[in-house]
């Protein structure tokens, strides 16, 4: 296992589809664990193939309520219903933050990183974390899902805190991904 380093945005592949798996061998798993442990260390909820440079549709999560863990691989989401605003930031931007709405039930089929067919419905946190998530895997970051003027406002934000960010630190200062709502 290793800790893979987070790319930020807007680098490659992060604005990229990700491509789907034909077949779910060995180095799936391997790629999962490294996945979940990158996203441990720098205290995730979730992490998605091209935020690791891997342009595959392929993520992990941690949802800290219900303390489950998950790895998703070709994830494809459906039957959204409802609708909820909560706090997000991302591993890719952090210290950013804002309010992004997103369904609050959704069906998810699957496979884990063992190729086993998953198939459930996920609400509330876990629903908002794979929605944040299987974005990812679409090149579409949070901040995309807001209204034009606080995008602009977010971009800005994040363009500072770039500016900021000496590059051996930038792995280090990721803030947790997908912060959820006090
Ligand atoms: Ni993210």
């Amino acid at each position: 296992m290793a800790i893979r380093d987070i790319v930020l945005y807007p680098d490659d592949p992060l604005t990229q589809k990700a491509a789907p798996y034909e077949s779910v061998g060995p180095e799936v798993a391997q790629l999962a664990a490294d996945m979940f442990e990158t996203m441990e260390a720098f205290d995730g909820c979730g992490l998605a193939g091209p935020q690791v440079g891997v342009s595959k549709r392929i993520l992990v999560l941690h949802e800290p309520e219900q303390d489950q863990r998950l790895c998703l691989v070709n994830p494809e989401i459906t039957e959204p219903e409802g609708s909820d605003t909560g706090e997000e930031g991302c591993l890719s931007l952090p210290r950013v933050f804002a309010m992004v709405e997103r369904a609050t039930r959704i069906r998810v089929q699957a496979l884990d990183e063992r190729g086993r067919r998953l198939d459930f419905e996920a609400t509330g946190l876990l629903a908002r974390i794979i929605q944040h998530e299987v974005d990812h895997l679409g090149g579409v970051v949070f901040i995309d899902r807001l209204d034009i003027l606080t995008h602009e406002a977010k971009l800005q934000e994040w363009n500072d805190v770039r500016g900021q960010l000496a590059p051996a630190a930038r792995g280090s200062a990721a803030a947790a991904e997908l912060q959820p709502s006090p």
